[in-house]
């Protein structure tokens, strides 16, 4: 039996730049993948509306920003089509015959969106269209027949919830979709500098992509390590430790970094020693990348017409598999 064809598509809401936890967690993943599938990256401005509505210079603005995120981090647009989803009407389409296929109530216990109505404060405010963003999702998914499906463990309900769709339109309309796959990132989750949970713009504790080598000088030695190692004598905890959960990632010489761990708990290493060693890394990961960003950030134009290939090439698709739902729907007139 014939595999079915692997697609994969991932993408971001363009609320800002991206960051080392992007890299780590995601776009490391896809430019690996764009060699062994076929892959669709969005930048996701109709989505990142739904909680930014009355900000959209923060979303418009960061859509060449994560543009030039994904290229200076190796997406390549000869591998994969990077597009802009406010730029294919099939997904509001496709988003607009879905909501019957969902229920206020299903849409109100997806634990995701419990969670950031919760982080936001929503309460039953909550904006219909930020309630529904899975919908949508399901939309951006089904749109392109995207089987493969690159998230982190957040994102497993919403999958969820676009299968449920898929299976659902499947099933009173014919048989049109796909069973979509999570492919669950195995990379560690990054920690913001400051020890809480993750990088976030909002607590202004990520090391971006873009960032200087000063700036990354100055993050690092800010980073939070063990509030009880105060001297470099003092026994040192790695639990909670920043500076080590980045090395554990980072550090490929791992007996030199057993070594330095053995050090640092007996006491008798001080922070420096360590964060130096953690910079000269990072600085390794992001001086390329920030290169490659700022070369091309000299030629906007250019960025924006590969990303406005790509979405032309994403509308082509979309708009057949819009075809082929509205047949299914029985609302192909002419
Ligand atoms: N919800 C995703 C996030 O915030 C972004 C996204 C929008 C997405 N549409 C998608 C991810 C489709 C995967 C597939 O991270």
């Amino acid at each position: 039996m014939a595999e079915t064809p692997q697609i994969v598509l991932t993408g971001d809401r363009p609320t800002g730049k991206l960051h080392l936890g992007h890299y780590v967690g995601s776009l490391k993943n896809r430019v690996a993948l764009q060699d062994t599938h076929t892959q669709y990256v969005l930048i996701a401005d109709v989505q990142a509306l739904t909680d930014n509505f009355d900000n959209p210079s923060k979303v418009r603005n960061s859509v060449p920003e994560v543009a030039l995120d994904y290229l200076a981090s190796g997406i390549d647009p000869a591998k994969s089509t990077i597009f802009i989803q406010s730029q294919i009407p099939a997904i509001a389409e496709l988003t607009v015959f879905f909501l019957n296929l969902v229920t206020v109530a299903r849409l109100k216990r997806n634990p995701t969106v419990k969670d950031e109505m919760k982080q936001k404060g929503y309460g039953e405010d909550v904006p219909a269209g930020f309630l529904s963003y899975p919908v949508s999702q399901a939309a951006d998914i089904l749109a392109f027949k995207a089987n493969l499906i690159p998230v982190g463990e957040d994102q497993l309900p919403v999958i969820e919830q676009t299968n449920e769709i898929a299976e659902k339109f499947n099933r009173i309309y014919g048989e049109v979709f796909p069973h979509v796959k999570p492919l669950l990132s195995t990379a560690p989750r990054l920690s913001g500098i400051d020890g809480k949970a993750k990088m976030s713009k909002s607590l202004d504790n990520g090391i971006y992509l873009a960032d200087s080598p000063e700036e990354i000088e100055r993050k690092v030695m800010m980073m939070y390590t063990d509030p009880e190692h105060v001297r470099a004598e003092d026994p040192g905890h790695l639990e909670g430790n920043v500076v080590f959960e980045y090395l554990d990632i980072f550090d490929t010489d791992t007996d030199g970094l057993a070594e330095l761990k053995a050090g640092y708990q007996k006491g008798g290493v001080g922070d420096v020693v360590v964060k130096r060693r953690l910079l000269a890394l990072l600085q390794e990961v992001i001086g390329p990348i920030r290169e490659r960003r700022e070369h091309l950030a000299k030629d906007p134009k250019y960025v924006m017409d590969i990303v406005a290939e790509g979405t032309k090439r994403a509308r082509e698709v979309a708009d057949e598999t819009l075809a082929q739902v509205k047949e299914a729907m029985q609302i192909r007139y002419f």
